[in-house]
């Protein structure tokens, strides 16, 4: 093919204005895409608000997807970004979040769709904003958790970065305690080509040895089953780096998250979820959740908690 230097752009735009981000929902109501004018890309679906998919112009999926994960708004999405929210886990003794499913509702609500944006000057951007509020839940979960709250989750695409937002409101009289969380599934080659750094001089908790606490002296390689609770020095600025072959490949920039957890399930704690294919997809995968978990963020009437993930490519 001759290359044209003005060859006419591929997506709509009105003349004397650059082309615009084209968001477009699907036929079906379930989710919202969004493709920047140089071909990057991001899926949310409005179940979870999960952000499904997140491309780079040549196609490539930045976030793993199982392979049998449940789409139809019958199952937290296996995949993806889940938004954890107001529990991480279950907290049996924490009386007010005790009968929650694992993780909470934010990723089991349908959210609404509010609208898109774009920063001010800038056209080779585009920003997703999506609702969830105490009357758009079911009413067994309302009966659970039977607060007045609103969630602003902003998705943020860029050519080079993602960036999710989420904005906590207590919209009722009485205060209520929560966590929440970026549950990110990484899409990678080789789990055993994995480095991740910017968690060194961190305590951690165990999850897969008695819940110890232990504590990370240098960066981070996955050869078995991983699920810890990193507690990073406070304030740290230090963004977390995955690395693959010695080559960094994603930065994740933490804003008011100060805790990440890194998971991988391997093999056998993999082949006992219905959800995750194929068998071998835990060495294609590996989740680093940036979260506010400890102290329980408490929201008095009127009050808001602001938190946000960037991940960038790099
Ligand atoms: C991680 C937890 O965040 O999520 C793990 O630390 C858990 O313990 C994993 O297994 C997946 O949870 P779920 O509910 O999506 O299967």
């Amino acid at each position: 093919m001759v290359d044209r230097p003005h060859r006419p752009m591929a997506l709509a735009s009105t003349p004397g204005f650059p082309p615009q981000a084209q968001v477009t929902i699907s036929d079906d109501n379930s989710t919202v895409k969004a493709v920047l004018p140089t071909g990057e890309s991001v899926q949310v679906r409005l179940y979870g608000a999960t952000v499904s998919s997140w491309k780079t112009a040549t196609g490539k999926d930045n976030l793993w997807m199982s392979e049998a994960a449940v789409l139809d708004g019958s199952k937290a999405i296996r995949g993806g970004i889940p938004v954890v929210f107001p529990v991480f886990g279950t907290a049996p003794d924490k009386e007010s979040v005790a009968k929650l499913p694992q993780h909470g509702f934010a990723r089991i609500s349908r959210w609404e769709f509010l609208g898109k944006s774009t920063s001010e000057g800038s056209s080779s951007n585009v920003k997703l904003d999506f609702g969830l509020s105490s009357e758009n839940l079911d009413d067994n979960l309302k009966s659970l958790w039977p607060y007045k709250f609103g969630l602003l989750y902003s998705v943020a695409l860029d050519p080079d970065s993602l960036k999710t937002t989420l904005v906590v409101t207590n919209q009722g009289d009485e205060p209520f305690e929560f966590q929440t969380l970026f549950h990110t599934y990484f899409n990678i080659s080789d789990i055993s080509a994995i480095n991740i750094a910017g968690l060194e001089d961190s305590d951690y908790l165990d999850k897969v040895d008695s819940l110890k606490t232990k504590h990370q002296d240098s960066s981070i390689t996955i050869t078995s089953e991983m699920d810890r609770v990193y507690e990073p020095p406070k304030k740290s600025e230090v963004p977390v780096v995955i690395s693959e072959d010695g080559e960094p490949r994603f930065e994740i920039v933490r804003d008011n998250l100060d805790q990440v957890v890194v998971w991988n399930p391997w093999t056998e704690t993999a082949a006992k979820m219905a959800d995750f294919a194929p068998n071998e997809g835990y060495k294609n995968m590996v989740c680093v959740e940036p979260g506010s978990l400890k102290p329980w963020q408490k929201l008095e009437k009127g009050d808001a908690f602001e938190a946000a993930q960037t991940i960038k490519l790099v």
